[in-house]
């Protein structure tokens, strides 16, 4: 098993192995001084792990409540979230008892944001169980839920109190949520030069999970720790999602985050090549990447209407955006543009 130790505003352990979720009841022990856990989960995922996680915590002594919603980022809303809430409050949680959140990104997030605001703030493990949620959702304190207007429009910062990583719940994947998690990972191999790269070049992630859910959340964990509220450096985990997620918009969600960053990051790398930020061989080594997990796909929306969907900035004025640009295989930068500007790398992209 690793152990990776995130020195947050909270300091906390992402644990990486096997065997977690059947003693997830011993492992949670010093975490919590109360006697009641709440188990938030999907009803994909719960009956493959949900109940197993039940029992060990029933062993384990604990007085366990359960709650199950359907599967579904339609589901990360306030009528799911205030639906949690008061079942923890019907449970007679405290703020000594834990919110145990098992799941994909969607159940992370929003078990993440109940325990965030239940009593203003009540303990929370993570327990991921898709690559996506492994490598990124699980970690570094974000959570949310969405609006009928936008994703992650409402939620707050904060830290769980440990995180455990069974590897053993990557195999029933199906291959899509594979595929998406692949995307972040290789996001993380582009930004960091410490070898991701060539390791998920020359062997499949499925064939290292540890290894490699590992590194990523230890490199997520740096920019976290640099910069926990997200007004800086952590910015660079971007790379992708600025036109990424306005894929995601123009496709009405059809075509799903991790795919939707590697368009964008194919693109972006593409405009970069042209405006002399990076080699063609840096957009190649990249595309053959992508490929491999096939995750490679061309731009094929308008360049206005993908302009319509990127974000400006809450944090800039004037229409200022940042985007994160390829220098090289594992170095990239963050620049400062014009939302007009941002028009002409998306053009250069290959939008239509
Ligand atoms: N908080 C953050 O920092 C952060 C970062 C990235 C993404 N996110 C959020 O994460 C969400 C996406 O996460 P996701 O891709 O995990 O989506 P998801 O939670 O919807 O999971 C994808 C699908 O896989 C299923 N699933 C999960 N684990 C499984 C397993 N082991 N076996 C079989 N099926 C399984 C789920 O039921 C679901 O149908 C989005 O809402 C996104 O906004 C948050
Ligand atoms: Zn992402």
């Amino acid at each position: 098993m690793n152990v990776v130790t995130v020195n947050a505003s909270k300091k906390y352990d992402v644990f990486i192995g096997t065997d977690l979720i059947d003693n997830l009841g011993d492992k949670i022990v010093p975490f919590m001084s109360g006697k009641k856990v709440m188990v938030v989960s999907d009803d994909n995922v719960f009956p493959l792990y949900g109940e197993r996680a039940v029992s060990s915590l029933k062993n384990a002594g604990y007085n366990v409540t359960t709650f199950v919603f359907p599967s579904g980022e339609e589901n990360k809303n306030i009528k799911t979230y205030s639906e949690i809430v008061e079942a923890m409050c019907e449970a007679g949680l405290t703020r000594k008892d834990l919110v145990i959140g098992i799941g994909g990104g969607v159940v992370t997030d929003i078990a993440g944001f109940a325990a965030a605001t239940f009593q203003r703030g009540i303990g929370l493990i993570m327990v991921p169980t898709s690559l996506l949620a492994a490598v990124d959702a699980s970690v570094g304190g974000k959570n949310g839920i969405d609006l009928a207007n936008g994703k992650n429009q409402v939620g707050t910062f904060y830290q769980p109190s440990a995180v455990f990583c069974d590897i053993e719940t990557m195999w029933t994947l199906p291959e899509e949520e594979y595929v998406n998690g692949c995307a972040e990972i290789i996001k993380y191999a582009m930004i960091v030069k410490d070898g991701l790269f060539e390791l998920v070049r020359d062997k499949e992630v499925k064939d290292q999970y540890e290894e490699i859910i590992t590194r990523c959340i230890a490199i997520k964990r740096d920019f976290v720790e640099a910069d926990e509220f997200d007004t800086g450096k952590r910015m660079m985990l971007n790379f992708g999602h600025t036109i990424g997620h306005a894929v995601e918009a123009c496709s009405n969600y059809s075509i799903p985050h991790g795919r939707a960053v590697a368009i964008g990051m194919a693109a972006i790398t593409k405009a970069a090549v042209v405006n002399g930020y990076c080699t063609e061989d840096t957009r190649m080594q990249l595309d053959e990447l992508l490929e491999q997990y096939n995750l490679l796909e061309d731009l094929k929306f308008p360049a206005e209407e993908l302009m319509d969907k990127v974000k400006v900035d809450k944090k800039n004025s004037a229409g200022m955006l940042r985007i994160v640009i390829p220098k090289d295989i594992g170095v990239c930068t963050i620049k400062e543009i014009y939302k007009e500007e941002c028009l002409k790398w998306i053009v250069l992209g290959g939008a239509r």
